[in-house]
């Protein structure tokens, strides 16, 4: 894919995941906001075999074989890799009625998705990609830490995770995609490129209700009741441990913001990674009233429409009718 100036051009970096398999819809059905270079894999959710499968079974949905995806590293910097299974399923994409997305439709690349990021930034014009995270965030620390020359001709970083205020989500403190790689949040958020922070503060508020669930499983688009069929399974795990009306779908805030950030208030303050062992081990720990006066090194999401989310991605999942 073409680089086109001024636009959002972005890899999209992602472990599928229901929540990271909505991201990828989203962006793929806005090709007017969002010029996606390719898809990156990392390990999270489920391990890295599956998340890279499950974005090629993503692509076979929609009937793609352009978007080229690339296989990333296979574990977090330190440590071994957890996953969530008990919140994806044993494929990272089991669905409500048991049926399983399309086999892929076309392969990975050869290339690793460390080595596909540091290229496309080295031959892309500077200060003109976008890279999103909707996974842990070890391939972004692989590729700063081995150029971070080229590393810093990113325009910005839009990810999700992490808790500024919230509690988190695979500990009390932490939010899964950090925890499961914290050493790399660490380099990352100390990177000094501008980072938006979709956390679990605004994520969750972004609920899966059962009406907004029969919008996207009744609109006329090809794919509503594939991506409603995704959803009830996604549901299942996180209404019974929030109480809430339904999942909160985490993932697609990154992209509903490159396209209209006017659904999101954003506020920037200083945030750190807790990576000494303990209880908040995986913790962001966000300074709102900037008790330390540390530099505001972090653009973090703070509230969000959650019906303009919701109407957005359900309108934009008509796209795949064209
Ligand atoms: C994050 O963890 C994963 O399970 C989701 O895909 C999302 O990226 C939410 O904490
Ligand atoms: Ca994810």
């Amino acid at each position: 894919m073409e680089v086109k100036l001024g636009a959002n051009n972005i890899i999209l970096d992602c472990d599928p995941g229901h929540d990271d398999a909505l991201a990828i819809l989203l962006a793929l059905s806005s090709p007017k906001e969002i010029n996606c270079l390719g898809i990156t894999t990392s390990a999270g959710n489920v391990p890295l075999e599956l998340t890279t499968k499950n974005a090629l079974r993503v692509l076979a949905l929609i009937k793609n074989n352009n978007i080229e995806v690339y296989k990333g590293c296979p574990k977090p910097l330190i440590g071994e890799l957890v996953t969530a299974e008990n919140v994806h399923g044993e494929s990272g994409l089991d669905t409500g009625s048991g049926t399983s997305l399309p086999e892929p439709i076309s392969n990975y690349e050869d290339k690793h998705a460390v080595n596909f990021i540091l290229d496309t930034l080295k031959e892309s014009p500077i200060n003109e990609i976008t890279l999103v995270a909707t996974g842990p965030l070890t391939n972004l620390a692989a590729a700063f830490s081995i150029d971070p020359k080229t590393f810093r001709r990113a325009k910005r970083i839009v990810l999700m995770g992490g808790a500024g205020f919230e509690p988190g989500n695979i500990t009390p403190a932490a939010e899964f995609n950090i925890y499961v790689d914290p050493f790399a949040a660490k380099s990352i958020f100390e990177s000094e490129l501008e980072i938006f922070m979709f956390g679990l503060d605004v994520t969750h508020k972004m609920i899966i209700t059962s009406r907004r669930l029969s919008a996207i499983k009744n609109s006329s688009s090809l794919v509503g009741p594939a991506v409603a069929d995704l959803l009830t399974f996604f549901n299942v795990y996180d209404t019974k441990k929030y109480g809430w009306d339904g999942a909160p779908l985490h993932d697609p805030c990154t992209i509903a913001w490159l396209i209209s950030p006017d659904i999101f208030k954003v506020k920037k303050m200083s945030v750190e990674i807790e990576t000494n062992n303990g209880p908040a081990y995986g913790r962001t720990i966000a300074d709102w009233f900037n008790v330390t006066s540390k530099k505001k090194n972090i653009n973090v999401a703070v509230n969000g429409n959650s019906d303009r989310f919701f109407e957005l991605i359900t309108e934009r999942l008509n796209f795949f009718d064209e």
